[in-house]
This record gives C-alpha cells, structure tokens and sequence, in this order.
C-alpha cells in the first residue's frame, strides 16, 4: 500500500482547500476524484496541477467501475470522502441529485472500497482509512436554550440534504460494524473562506453588496449558525485521519454561533472600509428580509470538546481574522468570480430569488 490518498469531490469548496493544505503540508500523493457539476472548479487548484504529488481524475463517485479501476491502480491507503451535493436551497428545489449522489454514490464508493480493503493483506487493511465527511445538519436543530450538538446527539435531519447526509453517515458506521471498515466520521458546522461558490450565504452576499444588489436575509435573521474558516476544517481532518480511532465520529466546531443577521451586517461594515467605492454604500442600506427557506433550522451548535480532548484540534482563526481574510479573498479574485458567476449560475439566481 503507497503513501497515496483518493480524495472525492476535491474540486469542491473544501475539497480543494483541503487539496492545497495537503500538498503544502503533507509528504504523500493525492488523488482528486471529481464529476465537476456545477460546484467543482479545477481553477481552484490552478497553483497545485502540475504538481508532482497531485493528479485528477474526471468522474463520478457512482461509477463503480472507475472507483474499484482507480482504487486497483493507485493502492491508496486512505479515502478522503468529501463528494456531494452540498447545497440546502437546492435540496428544496430538486432532491433527486442529492439521493444519488450522497446516498448512492456513497454507498457505491463504500461497496468499491470494501472490495479493494478486503483484499489487503492484515497489517495494511489495519492501516485504511475511510474518511467520511459529513455535517452539524443531521442532527437537526437547536432551541435558544439547548445544549450544542454531541458526537451522542441522536440524528434528526430536516431537510432533503441533512437527510441524504444523515443516510450515507449511517451507511458509513454500518460498514465499520458489520465488515469492520476502518472508517471515520467528521460531522461539521457552517465552514466560509476562499473558493466557496457564491450560492451560500458569506460569498453571495459580499458579491451582492459590491454590485449594490439586495441581500437577501431569510425570515428574520435570527437563525444562527457556528463558522469556521475552511482551513481549519481541513486542519482538522487531516488530524482526525492521522490519529483518529476508526468507528468513531468527531464533531468539529468554530466555537462561533451567529445569527444570519450580525453575519450579513459585519461583511457590510468590513466591505464600508475595503470597498469604499462600490455603487451602495453603506453597504448595509442593501440589507432585505425575504421570504424564509421551507422548514429553515433555526438554530446549530457544535460540542467540539472531543476532538480537542481526544486529538488536540482547535481552530486557529478567529471569526474576526478569518471573515477579514475572506472578505479580502473575494475582492482580490474577481476572474475566479467572473468565471463562476456565469451561466447557470446567473439561473440559479433568478429561479431562487424570483
Ligand atoms: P461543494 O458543493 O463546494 O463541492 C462538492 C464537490 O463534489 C464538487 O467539486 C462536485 O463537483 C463534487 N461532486 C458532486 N457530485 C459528485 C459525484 N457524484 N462524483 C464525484 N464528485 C462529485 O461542497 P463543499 O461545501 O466543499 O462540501 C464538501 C463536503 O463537506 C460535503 O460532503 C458536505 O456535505 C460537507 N460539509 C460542508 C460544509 C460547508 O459548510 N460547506 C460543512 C460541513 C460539511
Ligand atoms: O452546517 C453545515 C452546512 O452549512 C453544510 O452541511 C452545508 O453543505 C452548507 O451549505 C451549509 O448549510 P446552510 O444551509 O447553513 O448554509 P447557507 O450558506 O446556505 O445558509 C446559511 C444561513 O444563511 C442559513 O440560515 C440560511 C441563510 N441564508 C442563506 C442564503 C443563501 C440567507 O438568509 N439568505 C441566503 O440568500
């Protein structure tokens, strides 16, 4: 077994941080499996594709075929799962992709893998790793007064995403019971910082504000999510797939629960200072209240005591430092931004928001 790690849906928002951080910071070869829907971006890895470590692979996680192929051909000793549909407001609209993919495709890739794992010998089967990642949504959502979600939270998905999410974590676990599958679990919060498509609150109110377009704030704002910048997460994963114990999940937190509202009005009060000249200023002016999401959680927050505890991760950025960073990120890559801003990406747009 090489020191090789398939990574799926890697031309993704965190796939692709986590891709950078990798080749920057770790020895081994990564291998990036993605279908490139309307999520997956290679721009994102412009700065790592002629690397030595790293290569692509144009393709679906439900092509058994493809994945058995590459996992034959590659001998990886780890699968980093992060493939998906990833977007609630989509999940409301059209369901169907994220059956497939998040639940299919992850069991497809589970069935793949097992095959590949059961032929090792001992001692490297011992050493496979399945990481899994997965998300704060399916356990539902919180009251103003409830404790944050732990690793013992029972699930309670509400939405067509959280629900697919829900149902390959339970595929997950099931594989590690039944056939003894080293698998890992990573459930976590809201994550913002570069590359992350502007269909999700932070990026697509910082391009709305700086073209003097309304922001569209759900219900009444007061929904709260806990943040954490991207690499942290990533940060995270690589420790939970370094010294994590195979079965187990790991919640994983910004310690940074926020209400929609105060995050719209600090993007406002930063893009006032770096953006003086955009065509609304103050960029608050732009805030709307419209019509809530259907069945719209009310409220996500993450115990991250146990990775703490039990692998020594917190986050490094604050959400000071790190919405600052993000904010700079978007307004010093407008080609990226042109680039993905087109198209049926501008459908989108007009379909939700109409
Ligand atoms: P994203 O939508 O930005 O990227 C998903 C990637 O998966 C894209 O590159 C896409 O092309 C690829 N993909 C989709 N379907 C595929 C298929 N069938 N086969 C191969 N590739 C496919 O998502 P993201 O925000 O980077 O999230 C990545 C993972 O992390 C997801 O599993 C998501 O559930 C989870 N997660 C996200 C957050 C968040 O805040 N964004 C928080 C917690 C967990
Ligand atoms: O909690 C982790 C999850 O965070 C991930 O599993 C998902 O993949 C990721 O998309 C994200 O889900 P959310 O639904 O929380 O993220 P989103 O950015 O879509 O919305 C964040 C909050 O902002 C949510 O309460 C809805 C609200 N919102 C969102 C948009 C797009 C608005 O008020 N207006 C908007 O236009």
């Amino acid at each position: 077994m090489k020191n090789r790690v398939i990574v799926t849906g890697g031309a993704g928002f965190i796939g692709s941080n986590f891709i950078l951080q990798w080749i920057a910071q770790e020895p081994g070869i990564v291998i990036n499996l993605d279908k490139l829907t309307y999520a997956g971006n290679l721009r994102n890895l412009e700065q790592v594709s002629g690397h030595q470590h790293y290569s692509f692979v144009h393709g679906d996680i439900c092509d058994r075929e493809l994945v058995s192929d590459l996992l034959e051909r590659n001998q990886p000793r780890a699968i980093v799962h992060f493939a998906a549909e990833s977007h609630v407001d989509r999940s409301i609209h059209g369901p169907d992709d994220f059956v497939r993919t998040n639940v299919q495709g992850t069991f497809s890739l589970l069935e793949a893998v097992r095959a590949y794992w059961s032929a090792l010998n001992e001692s490297e089967r011992a050493d496979f790793r399945f990481l899994h990642v997965s998300t704060d949504e399916v356990y539902g959502s919180l009251g103003p007064g409830d404790a944050p979600f732990s690793e013992s939270t029972p699930y309670s998905p509400n939405s067509p995403y959280s629900a697919s999410k829900a149902a390959s974590d339970h595929l997950v676990r099931a594989y590690h019971h039944t056939y003894g599958l080293p698998t890992l679990t990573t459930n976590c919060s809201n994550n913002y910082g570069p590359f992350q498509f502007p269909e999700k609150l932070i990026p697509l109110m910082i391009l709305n504000a700086r073209k003097g377009k309304p922001l569209p704030v759900y219900g009444d704002g007061q929904n709260v999510r806990d943040w954490l910048y991207v690499l942290d997460h990533c940060e995270a994963i690589r420790i939970v797939l370094a010294k994590g114990v195979p079965g187990q999940n790991y919640n994983i937190g910004g310690w940074n629960e926020k209400p929609n509202i105060e995050i719209v009005q600090t993007i406002c009060a930063l893009l006032d200072e770096l953006s003086p000249k955009d065509p609304v200023v103050p960029h608050k002016d732009l805030i709307t209240y419209v019509k809530d999401r259907p069945g719209h959680d009310r409220r996500y927050s993450m115990d991250a005591r146990k990775i703490e505890r039990e692998l020594g991760w917190r986050p490094r950025e604050t959400f000071e430092t790190g919405i600052r960073k993000t904010v700079e990120w978007y307004l010093s890559n407008e080609a990226w931004i042109e680039e993905v801003t087109s198209g049926s990406y501008r459908q989108w747009i007009a379909k939700h928001y109409a």
